[in-house]
């Protein structure tokens, strides 16, 4: 019997964020995933994202019924014993013996026939969960929980890490000129039930499939977007009918909040992310391919300057489990000095009397304080004040801070 194609295909899309780096979400956003039913779709989601988030305990439990060490199984290997055991320990809808035995086929179907012995032995005899051993059942690289705990004190700590261990809620938009009332009864006909928060036209999924509601409505009407990039969004106080420039604008969740009220000059490194956005054809938004750790291009300059920074994405290891086992010590100030470079550069564009909002979904002082207290060192007589400040357990939504910096008039 073959392994089910849901579970080839999370087999395939964690071998790829193993070995090339890449990226869950955009994985799951793949032709490859789209052709599953939507029931398939939503269990590889659970399998690829839950696996990676409790990476940490599953791996315990592996090694406890390993006679050799975890880095001498093949990668092949390992990845088919944490998807069968995510399936036994936390997937209560698999039957144990299907988890056993589809992950046996997976490790034929990866060609690593001799290695199926060993896949249905460890994980006929997996141990239970959780684990005795604190940090384990955390599932967190040991140098970020000790640098968290010293961060923000044990108690916020340990809320934090149990957050970045659960499904995160999700967030959607009802933008203008939709009207809301109407958008929700139409919403509600199609079995999704939402509940506002405190942030306009920003809504809870409580229960239903948005997704599915989203592909008959149409994304004009329902967009995904966390509650706390849609503040961020809101950050800027936009002039009426003035222009904003967002300096690092793909995927363009915060350029189309701005769009709202504003033109928008949506900039970013990367063409094949403005491409992505240029398909959704926002009215309103104008693209350009620019490095903005190089001075920027423009004449003129610009009253309102978002820039929502590449970062190390602390904030989102609900939604992007990934990054918590690719991340690096040294990463965070090699990360510092690219942000330092591209809000310097955001800053020689901004006007007299304008002002800018610089954002990440970091949590990380290197990325935060230290490139507004840097800028703003450079810049005597020019303000900054933080503006928003969330973290996953203590808040709802991802984990933002964004800071606003104004320039004096003269
Ligand atoms: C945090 S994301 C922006 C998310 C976006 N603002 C949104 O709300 O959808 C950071 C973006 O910065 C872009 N980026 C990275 N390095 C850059 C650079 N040197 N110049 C301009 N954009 C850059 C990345 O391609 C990425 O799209």
């Amino acid at each position: 019997m073959a392994a089910t194609a849901a579970r080839r295909a999370a087999f395939d899309l964690a071998l790829r964020i193993e070995r090339d780096s890449a990226y869950a979400d955009e994985m799951l956003h793949s032709a490859r995933v789209g052709r599953l039913e939507e029931r398939e779709r939503a269990f590889v989601t659970e399998l690829l994202k839950g696996s990676l988030r409790r990476r940490g305990e599953l791996d315990h439990l592996i090694s406890r019924r390993l006679r050799k060490a975890l880095s001498s199984l093949d990668i092949e290997v390992l990845t088919c014993l944490r998807l069968g055991a995510y399936q036994l320990r936390f997937m209560g809808g698999v039957a144990p013996h299907a988890a056993v035995s589809e992950s046996v086929e997976l490790a034929k179907w990866a060609r690593k026939r001799s290695a199926a012995p060993l896949v249905n032995a460890i994980l006929r005899r997996l141990p239970p969960s959780p684990p005795p051993v604190e940090g384990a059942r955390l599932s967190h690289p040991a140098w970020l929980m000790n640098r968290w705990q010293a961060l923000f004190g044990r108690e916020s700590c340990n809320a934090f890490l149990m957050a970045n261990l659960r499904r995160p809620a999700t967030y959607f938009r009802i933008p203008p000129p939709t009207v809301r009332r109407k958008a929700l009864e139409r919403l509600r006909r199609a079995g999704v039930e939402a509940e506002p928060t405190d942030v306009p036209r920003a809504y809870r999924l409580t229960s239903g499939d948005v997704r599915a509601a989203r592909a008959t409505l149409g994304d004009r009407f329902v967009r995904f977007q966390d509650i706390n990039s849609q503040r961020v969004g809101g950050l800027l106080d936009p002039e009426p009918a003035g222009l904003v420039l967002d300096l690092c604008a793909a995927p363009g969740g915060k350029a189309r909040l701005l769009a709202e009220s504003s033109h928008v000059v949506a900039a970013d490194r990367y063409r094949h992310r403005l491409r992505v956005m240029r398909r959704l054809g926002i009215s309103g938004i104008q693209l350009l391919a620019l490095d903005a750790e190089r001075k920027l291009p423009f004449s003129c300059q610009f009253g309102r300057v978002l820039v929502d920074a590449p970062c190390s994405g602390t904030g989102t290891l609900a939604r992007n489990p990934e990054i918590k086992w690719r991340l690096r010590p040294t990463d965070l100030r090699i990360l510092s000095r690219r942000q330092e470079r591209i809000l310097g550069n955001a800053l020689d564009v901004l006007a007299p009397g304008g002002s800018l909002v610089y954002a990440t979904c970091s949590l990380e002082p290197e990325e935060n304080e230290d490139v507004v207290e840097a800028a703003m060192r450079a810049r005597p007589g020019w303000q900054s004040r933080k503006v928003l400040s969330t973290l996953p357990g203590r808040d709802p939504g991802d984990g933002f801070q964004a800071w606003r910096i104004r320039r004096p008039v003269a």
